[in-house]
């Protein structure tokens, strides 16, 4: 009898508890959906993947081909898919201010304005490395302090930081030299470059270049971007 009456009672509770999951329940497994579904949403990159590939076109002519190199001086166009959209903003932004030096980029980048740069950012973006944690092989004794942002692999620890991974290596050389030039006017950069000599640069270039997961060229075919861009929107 009591336990009859204890049975009930647990039931009632069970029931109310329930009850109450199933009311919260599909709220928060909304919220932690639409957090993992959009996870930069938070950050200024809320780029509109569309507009991005239309004004990416003449991007592509140097940023989409393979083996692509910059004249004068000869060295490789770097990849850009892979790399967090918050990066490659701060880049353009970069070349469009003239803290990097870079006449091609320069005249691109100031043909944008903000929403552009975010919007291009999402596009070139696509979607961020993420470390295995398996770096190939070990780090050169003078990258010891730089591994602490561009990770072991070259996989960046935070989304401002670029990742290196699979990066050409002629591009990490130029860009090392560049900080260390005073062509690019970064100051955490500058810094970190100021004491290396030209055979560690190279050293270090090497070691990133040939790192995995890599960053890419650009290769995505329209369709594959619109069919993304399509379950973004229909996520929203
Ligand atoms: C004529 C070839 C060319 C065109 C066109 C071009 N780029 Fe570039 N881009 C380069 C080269 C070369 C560099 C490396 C410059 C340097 O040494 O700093 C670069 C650098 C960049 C970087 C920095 C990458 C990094 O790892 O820091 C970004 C981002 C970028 N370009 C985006 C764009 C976008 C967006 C467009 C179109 C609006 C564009 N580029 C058009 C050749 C080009
Ligand atoms: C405190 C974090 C930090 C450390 C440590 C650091 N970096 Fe960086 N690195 C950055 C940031 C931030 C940028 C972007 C700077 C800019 O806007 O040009 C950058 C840019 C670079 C780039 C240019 C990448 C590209 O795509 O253009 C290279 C190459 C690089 N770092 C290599 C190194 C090396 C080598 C070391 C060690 C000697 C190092 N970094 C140490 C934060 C760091």
């Amino acid at each position: 009898m009591v336990l009859r009456r204890f049975g009930a009672r647990s039931l009632g509770l069970l029931a109310t508890v329930l009850c109450a999951s199933l009311a919260t329940h599909p709220a928060s497994a909304q919220t932690a959906a639409a957090a993992a579904a959009t996870p930069a949403a938070a950050g200024p990159a809320q780029g509109d993947l569309h507009r991005g590939k239309e004004l990416s076109y003449t991007c592509l002519g140097c940023h989409g081909v393979d083996g692509y190199k910059n004249a004068y001086p000869n060295y490789s166009v770097p990849k850009l898919e892979g790399q967090h959209p918050e990066y490659l903003i701060a880049a353009l932004q970069g070349y469009r201010s003239g803290d990097r030096s870079h006449i091609t980029m320069h005249s691109q980048a100031t043909t944008l304005s903000d929403q552009d740069i975010v919007d291009i950012a999402a596009y070139f973006a696509g979607k961020p490395l993420v470390s295995e944690h398996k770096p190939t092989g070990t780090p050169p004794q003078a990258a010891a302090l730089c591994v602490t942002c561009h990770g072991q692999d070259g996989v960046t620890i935070a989304p401002m930081y670029p990742s290196l991974a699979g990066q050409h290596a002629d591009y990490l050389t130029r860009a090392l030299d560049e900080y260390k030039k005073g062509g690019r006017k970064n100051p955490i950069m500058s810094g970190f470059v100021a004491n290396l000599t030209e055979a560690q640069i190279e050293e270090i270039a090497e070691y990133f270049s040939k790192q995995s997961p890599a960053l890419k060229t650009e290769k995505r075919p329209f369709s594959t971007l619109t069919a993304e861009a399509d379950k973004e929107t229909e996520h929203k």
